[in-house]
């Protein structure tokens, strides 16, 4: 048996100008995960996915004779087609995954990263990050239109990656641990929704749209310059006016504003939806003398649930810059 598992992620800054070819910066969330479980089934079983959460079980055969098979049929038949192996595999695969559905946590992404994962560790053919990622982009281009790739990256990685599409991948040391609350609003958020209604309003406005890409592109480069430096006021300030971008995208909601006010008012450093939006999380940035201030202040403006995630130091958690051998996602123009 063979289990694999793939963490969730937040986008600290940058969601959506990232498709435009801005940068962004997106950590993985290790308090929730995705996993993948395989057996080896009896001969002539084929291939059988058992999708717990969803209450769905997929069958191999059926996927692969259909015009867009489930996402999750998807990353299999890609890691096996990667690893050279027939499709027609006798397999039980048992996908679980705590991350919430339509929340801005990466939960489609992780999942496909922990059965990519867990394919290549059952034929020992264990595949390098990079491989991981391309994999898992090629199943997020079929079921989520134009991707920018931020998710799998950071996601394969585990690591806080400053990402720009079509460029190569940097990761960056974290100066002092940041620790972040992440609030489910209980709203569910389609990224694909939001990025379609974000290209409209984009196509219509393409000046002002460009402007405030722009804006939160710089932004994206300053939180990374301010993470390296331990400067958590800083980052703080910096998250605060990404959200106000953010709501003049017209990507938030009542929900997430309630949240980051709820948040700011009881002393975090800064918060802002994470994301697609328009649902889904928000994240706030605390200390350790605020946090549990600012938890129940969320908790009691709505939240469904709260997760802490922490990020620990360079000094405690030794990040080393990556440097693959070609970009992360190097087979796509700009939308
Ligand atoms: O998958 P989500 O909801 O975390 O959103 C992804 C971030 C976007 O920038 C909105 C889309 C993308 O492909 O980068």
């Amino acid at each position: 048996m063979t289990v694999a598992y793939a963490p969730g992620k937040i986008i600290l800054s940058g969601e959506h100008a990232v498709v435009y070819g801005r940068p962004a910066v997106a950590l993985p969330v290790t308090q929730v995960r995705a996993q993948a479980t395989m057996e080896d089934a009896r001969e002539g079983q084929g291939l059988v996915i058992e999708a717990a959460d969803l209450g769905q079980t997929i069958i191999g055969r059926e996927e692969q004779a259909s015009s867009s098979p489930h996402p999750l049929a998807m990353s299999v038949f890609a890691a096996l087609g990667y690893l050279g192996l027939s499709a027609e595999q006798d397999l039980t695969i048992t996908v679980r995954s705590d991350i919430p559905i339509a929340g801005g946590l990466g939960s489609g992404a992780a999942v496909s990263t922990a059965l990519v994962r867990a394919v290549a560790q059952h034929f020992s053919r264990p595949l390098p990050a990079q491989e991981v990622s391309r994999l898992v982009y090629q199943v997020e281009r079929l079921h989520h239109g134009t991707p920018s790739g931020i998710d799998n990256t950071v996601i394969a990685y585990e690591q806080p990656v400053y990402f720009v599409r079509d460029q190569t991948l940097e990761t960056f040391p974290v100066g002092r641990t940041l620790t972040l609350l992440i609030a489910d609003t209980g709203e569910p958020s389609s990224t694909k929704e939001v990025v379609g209604a974000v290209r409209q309003a984009w196509q219509r406005s393409k000046h002002a749209y460009e402007s405030l890409f722009d804006k939160m592109g710089e932004i994206a480069t300053l939180v990374r310059r301010a993470i390296e430096e331990g400067d958590l006021v800083q980052v703080g300030g910096l998250m605060d006016k990404n959200h106000q971008l953010l709501q003049a995208l017209e990507v938030s909601s009542h929900r997430l504003d309630s949240l980051v006010q709820a948040a700011k008012d009881h002393g975090a450093l800064g918060a802002k939806l994470s994301g697609a939006g328009r649902g889904g999380n928000m994240i706030a940035l605390v200390t350790p003398d605020t946090r549990r201030e600012v938890e129940r202040a969320l908790l009691h403006a709505g939240a469904e649930r709260v997760i802490e995630n922490e990020v620990k130091a360079a000094a405690e958690n030794d990040a080393a810059a990556v440097s693959p051998a070609a970009p992360a996602r190097p087979d796509e123009g700009l939308p």
